[in-house]
Parts: C-alpha cells; structure tokens; sequence
C-alpha cells in the first residue's frame, strides 16, 4: 500500500511528513514526490535495489537511464568524473531550476541508475519540498517522471494515482506541477553541447550562455527516430489512451480536415476529441472540445498538455485530434512532446 502525505507549505507538521517519507528512500524505497516541472518517482541513488523498483513500478525498459536529483551544488561533485567549466556556467545560471545537465558520471554510481552508460544526468529542482525533502533523504535521489511507462507525464497528484497507487511506497502530494513539461536535457559531454530534449530552459537561453548549442536530430525531424543518442528518445511516450492525430493548417482547414476523416470513417461512430485553444475552440462542432490554453501563452499551453491528454481519456475519447502549434524557441517543447504523443500522426 502506498503512504500517502499530502504538502503544501513546509510547516511543522509537513516537516514530520517528509522525514517519514525521507525515512522510505533511506530504507531503499520508492516515494513520488513534486517537482516544479512534473511528479518524480525518487529512489536513493546509490542503492541498486532501490533502483530497480522504480523501474518494476513504472514499467520501464532498463537501458532508459534516470536523472540524478540533488538538493545544493556541492552535491554534484561525487556523482560526477569531472565538471567541464561550461556545465558549472550552466548551473550557475539555471539550478535550481529545469535544466538537467549531462556529465562523465562517476564510477561510483551504480550502473542501474544511467542504463549502462558512462554519462550521468544531474538536476536541482526548483521546489522547495522537493528540496526538503532530498536534503533529509541525505542522498541523491534518482528519479524519472512518475507514470506509468508510455503514459503522459504526471502533472497533478491524481495522475500519479492512477498510474502508482500500489505500487511504490510512498508518495507527497501536493499542489499542481507549476511548469507541466519535463526538464530540458542537455549534453555538456560533447563539443558544442547537444540538447538531448527541450524544455522550460530555452535553447535560446542556453546559447545566451554557451555560445553555440546543437539540438539532437531527434527531437527536430517528423519522423519517428531511428539512430538515438537518448536511450529514452526511442520508446513511445506520453501516449492517451485514444489515437491522437496532429492537425495541420489555420482552423478553417482543421475543421475541414476533421469533417472528412470523419466522413472516411468506417463502423461504429467513434467518440472524438479537439484539442484547441482559447482563440479557437469556439470553432469547432464536433466531440469534446478542450483548450489547451491561449495561443499567446506557450507557457499555459505546456503546463496544460499532458492534463489534458487524460482528460480525454476520462471522457472515453477514442480519437483526439489536435490543433498544430506555430514553432518558435517558446514552443519547441510543446511541440516536442505532442508529436511524440501522436507518434508523428499528421494530416
Ligand atoms: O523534469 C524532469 O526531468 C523530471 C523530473 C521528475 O525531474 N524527470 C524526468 O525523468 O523527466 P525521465 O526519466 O522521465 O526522463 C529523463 C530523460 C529520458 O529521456 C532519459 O533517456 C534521458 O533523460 N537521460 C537520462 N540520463 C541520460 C544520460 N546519461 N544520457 C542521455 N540521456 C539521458
Ligand atoms: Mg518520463
């Protein structure tokens, strides 16, 4: 059974909380706690046991490595071969905060944790419990997000319910995921870095510091990739329940677009979803029509994404078909995760 205590500010009572669930990771148990970006689902770093029960919880392939989490800059220091004098730039700038760096790992670091690679990926978060709370741990904590393999990354307590309850031994709640998409991935062991995957920290931001940035091939092409330089850019990701399809072109043709999918359609009338957005979901007739946020708010639109991805599979939606989204440096993230979510699927 799962522990469950629910956080919101770090008084006196929410200090007895988390030491019991500190008291979990240092027994070499899995506790799910909240980050500024999504849920994690933390075990100590160091203990291999540990490890592996995060990947039985969530169902994970074992070579999808996991990102280290610390609590202070002077804890990067053991988890890592060296600190290149760009990667201590990069967290001078951005840590605390969504940005998880790629190093030489160290070799005490048990090979469980990175997939068997000799990189490790480091982050401190930016959320005060979650700080707390790897500081009472008094290790690192290892974690990825907090769903179940495949499924959208969980942003609200509930998500991590229906994805874990039962099945790790422990978790914090607390209030909604304030940024909603992953950390953005960056390599600092190669010349120039590489952004293995995008996030709230901008590829523009980072060039602001760096200087010159690559982004991995991967997360640019259309196309579902072949060649992965990210063990965790191969596997389907975020995935609904229901077949989503990204619609390209202005909303005149989006609605065009659905009415004649829709007439092809064969069989039992299916139950269809709209993914849309403030300025257009008035537009649209047909299914259940949620926003995703206003088009001039990519901040909104990302914090909302993967929310809305089950709620559509709480409505029963069986086809959602959504809205594309201009790119620009803003929504390089979002747009990121959507066509990963659909498996490339356009018309
Ligand atoms: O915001 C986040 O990063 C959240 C919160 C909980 O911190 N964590 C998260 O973890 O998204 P996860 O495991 O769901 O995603 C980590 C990604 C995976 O795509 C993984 O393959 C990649 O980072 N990754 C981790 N370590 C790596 C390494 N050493 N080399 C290359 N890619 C790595
Ligand atoms: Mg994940």
């Amino acid at each position: 059974k799962t522990k469950i205590v629910n956080i919101e500010a770090l008084d006196e009572a929410a200090l007895i909380d988390l030491e019991a669930a500190a008291s979990l990771i240092r027994a070499g148990g899995t506790v799910v706690f909240p980050t500024e970006t999504v849920y994690g689902l933390g075990a100590d770093a160091m203990n291999p046991q540990a490890i592996k029960k995060i990947f039985a919880a969530k169902g994970r392939p074992d070579d999808n490595p996991l990102i280290v989490h610390i609590a202070g800059l002077d804890e990067v220091k053991p988890l890592v071969a060296n600190i290149p004098a760009k990667a201590e730039m990069l967290m001078k700038v951005f840590w605390p905060g969504p940005l998880t760096i790629i190093m030489e790992k160290a070799v005490t670091i048990p090979t469980e944790v990175t997939g068997g690679l000799n990189t490790v990926g480091v982050r401190f978060p930016d959320h005060p419990i979650a700080q707390a709370f790897i500081k009472m741990a008094r290790c690192p904590i290892a974690a990825p997000s907090a769903n179940r393999s495949g499924r959208p990354s969980p942003t609200q307590g509930k998500h991590v319910l229906e994805d874990l309850d039962g099945r790790v031994d422990g978790m914090i709640l607390s209030s909604d995921a304030e940024l909603g998409l992953e950390s953005t991935v960056i390599d600092m062991t190669v010349e120039p870095p590489v952004v293995l995957r995008p996030g709230d920290i901008t590829l523009a931001e980072l060039r602001e510091v760096l200087g010159d940035v690559e982004v991995s091939s991967n997360v640019t092409q259309n196309v579902v990739p072949e060649k992965v330089s990210s063990p965790g850019m191969k596997y389907t990701h975020y995935s609904p329940k229901g077949e989503l399809v990204v619609v390209k072109g202005a909303p005149e043709e989006i609605r065009e677009k659905i009415t004649r999918a829709l007439s092809h359609h064969k069989g039992k009338p299916m139950t269809i979803g709209v993914l849309a957005s403030d300025e257009t979901m008035d537009f649209y007739r047909e299914g259940f029509i949620l926003s995703l946020g206003s088009r001039n708010d990519p901040k909104e639109m990302s914090k909302n994404l993967f929310s809305r991805l089950r709620t559509f599979d709480e409505l029963g939606v069986e086809r959602i078909y959504a809205e594309d989204i201009p790119l620009n440096n803003e929504t390089l993230a979002l747009i990121n995760r959507l066509y990963k979510a659909a498996g490339y699927a356009f018309i």
